[in-house]
C-alpha cells in the first residue's frame, strides 16, 4: 500500500523524521513516500529527494533554497487541496495549526503531529471531525516524546478508568532545578540553560509552565474525554531551596496543576537531564513510566510510529 505524506515543518524533528523515514520507508506493508515539506519559506512539492532536502536545509537555514525544485507559496488550505496527501504530519511550531487539521481531516486526511496547542486547545472538535470523516489524528510526541505515555492512556488502559496521574514532562526546569540543587541561582542556571539550546524560543514557556500545562491539558483529554474545569499553574521562578524539587503536572477527573513540588528521595519522579516519568494509578494498576521526553531522534520516533498507524488506519476511541 502507497501512503503519501505531507511534513509540515522541517526543524529538528521534521529532519530527524526524515532520516528515520529515509532508512525505513517500507514497513508492515505500508510505503511512505513524503511528497511534500513545508517550512516558512514555502512548500516543495513532487519528487524531491528527502535527504537532498534534509541537506539544503540544514546548510542553508530554507528549503526554498532547494534550487531544481519548483518551491510553492501555499496558504495551508491550497496545501491540502492541491497536495492532497493521505496523512499531514505536522511538526512545526506554529501553535495556531489546529484549522489547517481541520482542513485536512475534514477531507478525509488523518493527521499526526507532535505540536501541543492545537490538541490541548482544540481536542474535542478535532477528534469528533476525524471520528466523523472516518479517519485519525495522532499526538503521541506532544507528550513524553517518543515515550509511550499517550498509546498507553488512549490503547492500553481504555477499560481502566484513571484515577490519578502525576508526571514531569518539562525537562528544561529539571535541567535548571537539579543546576540550583548544585549550588547554581535561578539566574545562572537559566543561563546555562539557554546557552545550550535547551530553552523553548520563548523561555516562559518552560520557566512560567505553559508547556507543561499544554501537556497536562492533553493528558487529561486523554484520560477523560472532557476539559478540566479546574486549572492551575505556577513555575519555578520562586523557587528558593531546588532541593529534590522538580515541576509536578497532576492529573485527576475535572483537575489539572503544574506546580513546583518537594518530592521524597525515593520518589520515581526525581529525574534529572531530559528524562520524563509518570506515576499512572487506575482502578487496579500502579505503573510507572519513565523515557527521554525530548530530542530530535526520540520525538521523531513517536511521530514515525503515529504514521505507521496512521497508515494501517488504527481506531482512535478518546
Ligand atoms: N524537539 C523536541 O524535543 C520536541 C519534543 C516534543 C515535541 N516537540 C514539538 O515538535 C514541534 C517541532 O519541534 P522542533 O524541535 O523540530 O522545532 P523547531 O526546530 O523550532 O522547528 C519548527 C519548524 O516549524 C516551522 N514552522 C513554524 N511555524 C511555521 C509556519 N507558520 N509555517 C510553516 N512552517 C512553520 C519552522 O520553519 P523554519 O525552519 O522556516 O523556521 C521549523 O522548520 C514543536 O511543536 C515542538 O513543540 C519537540
Amino acid at each position: 500500500m502507497k501512503v503519501k505524506v505531507s511534513v509540515f515543518g522541517f526543524g529538528t524533528v521534521g529532519r530527524a523524521l526524515a532520516e528515520i523515514i529515509a532508512e525505513k520507508r517500507k514497513v508492515f506493508g505500508v510505503e511512505l513516500n513524503v511528497v511534500s515539506i513545508t517550512d516558512r519559506s514555502g512548500t516543495i512539492w513532487g519528487d524531491f529527494d528527502l535527504l537532498e532536502a534534509k541537506e539544503v536545509k540544514e546548510s542553508t537555514g530554507k528549503l526554498s533554497n532547494i534550487g531544481e525544485y519548483e518551491v510553492y507559496d501555499f496558504s495551508p488550505q491550497e496545501l491540502i487541496e492541491e497536495v492532497k496527501p493521505d496523512i499531514l504530519v505536522d511538526v512545526s511550531s506554529w501553535d495556531d495549526a489546529h484549522e489547517m487539521y481541520s482542513y485536512a481531516l475534514a477531507e478525509g486526511i488523518s493527521v499526526v503531529t507532535s505540536n501541543k496547542p492545537p490538541i490541548a486547545n482544540h481536542y474535542d472538535e478535532l477528534i469528533t471531525l476525524a471520528r466523523e470523516n472516518g479517519v485519525g489524528i495522532f499526538f503521541e510526541s506532544t507528550v513524553m516524546a517518543g515515550t509511550p505515555i499517550i498509546g498507553l492512556l488512549r490503547e492500553n488502559l481504555l477499560g481502566e478508568e484513571i484515577v490519578k496521574m502525576e508526571a514531569i514532562v518539562n525537562a528544561s526546569t529539571t535541567f535548571i532545578l537539579t543546576r540550583m540543587e548544585n549550588g547554581k541561582t535561578f539566574e545562572e542556571a537559566m543561563e546555562e540553560a539557554r546557552t545550550l539550546g535547551i530553552l523553548e524560543e520563548d523561555p516562559s514557556k518552560d520557566i512560567d509552565g505553559i508547556d507543561a500545562y499544554y501537556k497536562a491539558k492533553i493528558l487529561h483529554w486523554v484520560s477523560y474525554g472532557e476539559q478540566p474545569e479546574e486549572e492551575e499553574r505556577e513555575g519555578i521562578r520562586n523557587v528558593k531551596d531546588a532541593r529534590n524539587v522538580r515541576l509536578v503536572a497532576e492529573i485527576s477527573k475535572g483537575r489539572i496543576s503544574v506546580a513546583p513540588r518537594k518530592l521524597p528521595d525515593n520518589s520515581p519522579l526525581l529525574v534529572s537531564e531530559v528524562e520524563n516519568a509518570a506515576l499512572i494509578k487506575t482502578e487496579n494498576l500502579t505503573l510507572t513510566l519513565k523515557g527521554p521526553g525530548g530530542g530530535g531522534k526520540v520525538t521523531a520516533s513517536g511521530v514515525f510510529t503515529d504514521i505507521i498507524k496512521a497508515a494501517l488506519k488504527f481506531p482512535s476511541p478518546r
